[in-house]
């Protein structure tokens, strides 16, 4: 997994590549295992750095202190073996590597450990990593059950363990937002379990990290933290069905008989299409495209993924694969103002 924030590459702007460099720094963990991880990170780094100085110390002291021979010099007396030395250079590094061992094994246990109130107080949401994007389906939110999709943009509280099982509709992925875990792999055929719990509101983007087919490199994260009260109000509208808004009956009519309903949901109007992200509150969504386009964009944002001035989502309904080659949504052939009544339908699914 090379070239992270580079993954990130649409963003040009060098500020904004600060930004999205800052909220991808392992060093900044906003949630208890990336914070346990972090840690574990900073002893082995201090035990291996702090024998690294030790070592080419020696090394350059020696190469200083003996640079030349002296013209009379005597061949010094040679020593073969030494007892103490031998069990010493034994037996420093077996202690050093077993007191990493049990940091490691000790971190891994704590990163796992689930809080136990999680499944009360929780938020419990089923991951399903698909070629090139995430879906959500939310499974439970404290002791509520819930059963809505979305795609992309995980929405949690803050200051609640999310329980997150992991699954794969085809290759293997792994899930991985630096600030609030671990890498996760997501694997076809099991389910894998992870969790975290944001310390504070905020955007927290992340990576597929495991190479899954050419849009890889565009497979990206964003997880939402809320605070409670904000997070209440989203869950309220996501458990509805779609906004009905009578001034776009003709694109709502265009979406239903056209074959977009054969992959994508829109609850309300046409539930059977399961391939493709689930569209009833679309524009709830900060991006599309596994977080590669920006709906409402800053026009510094989408620059590079999209022609200058395009309408971000007209640009992707209308081809998407120009925007991300090889993704599994087709470039469809319908008139122009087909397109334009669907565009216009999408942007009241709020
Ligand atoms: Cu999914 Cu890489």
């Amino acid at each position: 997994m090379g070239g992270f924030a580079q993954a990130w590459s649409f963003v040009h702007e060098p500020a904004l590549l600060g930004v999205v460099a800052d909220s991808l720094s392992v060093f900044d963990p906003a949630s208890k295992p990336a914070a346990d991880i972090r840690d574990m990170f900073l002893l082995v780094l201090a035990i291996t750095g702090g024998i690294c100085v030790v070592v080419e110390g020696m090394l350059i002291y020696c190469i200083w202190r003996f640079r030349s021979k002296p013209s009379d010099s005597v061949e010094p007396p040679q020593v073969y073996g030494s007892r103490p030395i031998e069990v010493a250079w034994t037996v420093a590094p077996l202690l050093i590597v077993f007191v990493m061992f049990l940091v490691v094994v000790r971190t891994a246990a704590d990163v796992r450990q689930v809080p136990e109130n999680a499944a009360t107080t929780g938020l419990r949401v089923t991951v399903i990593g698909r070629q090139w994007w995430w879906e959500y389906v939310y499974e439970g939110y404290r002791t509520e059950r819930l059963s809505f999709r979305t795609a992309n943009e995980l929405v949690v509280p803050v200051d609640t363990p999310v329980v997150l099982d992991l699954q794969s509709a085809d290759v293997i992925h792994s899930f991985w937002v630096p600030r609030l875990a671990g890498k996760t792999d997501v694997i076809p055929g099991r389910t894998n379990r992870t969790w975290f719990q944001a310390r504070h509101p905020g955007s927290f983007l992340g990576q597929c990290a495991e190479y899954c087919g050419t849009q890889h490199g565009n497979m990206l994260l964003r997880v939402e933290a809320l605070p409670a009260d904000e997070f209440e109000r989203w869950l309220a509208n996501q458990k509805q069905p779609a906004r009905e808004v009578e001034a776009v009956r003709a694109g709502r009519e265009a979406f239903r008989s056209r074959s977009c309903v054969n992959c994508h949901t829109i609850r309300g109007v046409s539930e059977r299409g399961t391939a493709g992200p689930d569209l009833t509150h679309l524009m709830s969504r900060k991006t599309i495209g596994s977080g590669m386009v920006f709906l409402r964009p800053d026009p510094r944002q989408n620059k590079g993924t999209l022609p200058d001035g395009a309408d971000p989502l007209t640009a992707w309904v209308t081809d998407p694969q120009k925007i991300k080659p090889g993704c599994l949504m087709p470039a469809f052939h319908l008139s122009r103002s087909e397109f334009e009544e669907i565009v216009a339908y999408f942007k009241t699914l709020e």
